[in-house]
């Protein structure tokens, strides 16, 4: 069964830890969390004080996505903050500090993935591939919820997960930008078995509804 992460740069921070609560009970598996440095990407959102406060109100899995120019200076703090799993783009550093950054990960008990943006190639992955415990398919330019789904990425993600599939088998595959019920199964059909949306689930009143419409697509 595919997991369903929200993006909770669809939700209302003034009410963090209750729309939180609300995709828990709605049957949510992770929480998607979006970091952006103005940087790496035109837009800043949220960062290492907001991922503390929300680890100290659930024991959902934090699935971090870091959008900010060098993250290995940020790697240990983020896990420290409490990220389950920590999200580097592979355009955001050298191969060189991208591998020490997943190592700190590890090193610190948590688990790592690779991030590529629509316009990187497959290729990319292949120093990372047998490290990682995720790797993370951009289906939008990164930046901003609510975009178009980018449907040219399918045959990219098909041609990771056959990857994954002779390389690291436990690794899971992650999609992120205009996920809704229509593309989830799209995504799903290419190899996809997590599931990042933000305004398909924050959008909507029914958070359970929204959920179990993308994961039953
Ligand atoms: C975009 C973020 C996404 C965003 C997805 O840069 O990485 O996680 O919240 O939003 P939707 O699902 O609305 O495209
Ligand atoms: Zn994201």
């Amino acid at each position: 069964m595919v997991k369903v992460a929200p993006s909770i740069l669809s939700a209302d921070f003034s009410h963090l830890g209750d729309e939180i609560e609300e995709i828990r009970q709605g049957g949510a598996d992770y929480v998607h969390f979006d970091v952006m440095d103005g940087l790496f990407v035109p837009n800043i959102s949220v960062g290492i004080p907001v991922l503390k406060s929300i680890r100290r109100t659930t024991d959902l899995f934090l699935d971090v996505h870091l959008m900010i120019e060098r993250p290995i200076r940020y790697a240990e703090a983020f896990c420290a903050a409490g990220a389950d799993l920590v999200n580097f783009h592979v355009e955001a550093d050298s191969p060189e500090n991208i591998l020490e950054a997943i190592k700190i990960t590890k090193q610190l008990g948590k688990k790592a993935g690779v991030t590529l943006k629509p316009g990187t190639a497959a290729e990319a992955l292949e120093p990372y591939l047998a490290l990682v415990n995720l790797v993370l398919v951009m289906t939008v330019e990164p930046g901003f919820g609510g975009q178009r789904f980018m449907a040219d990425q399918l045959p990219k993600l098909e041609a990771i997960r056959q990857r994954l599939d002779s390389v690291n088998q436990d690794c899971e595959l992650e999609v992120d930008g205009g996920v809704d019920p229509e593309t989830a199964a799209l995504c799903k059909r290419a190899g996809a078995n997590v599931l990042v949306a933000g305004s398909a689930v924050f959008g909507k009143a029914d958070r359970a509804a929204a959920i179990a419409a993308i994961r039953n697509a």
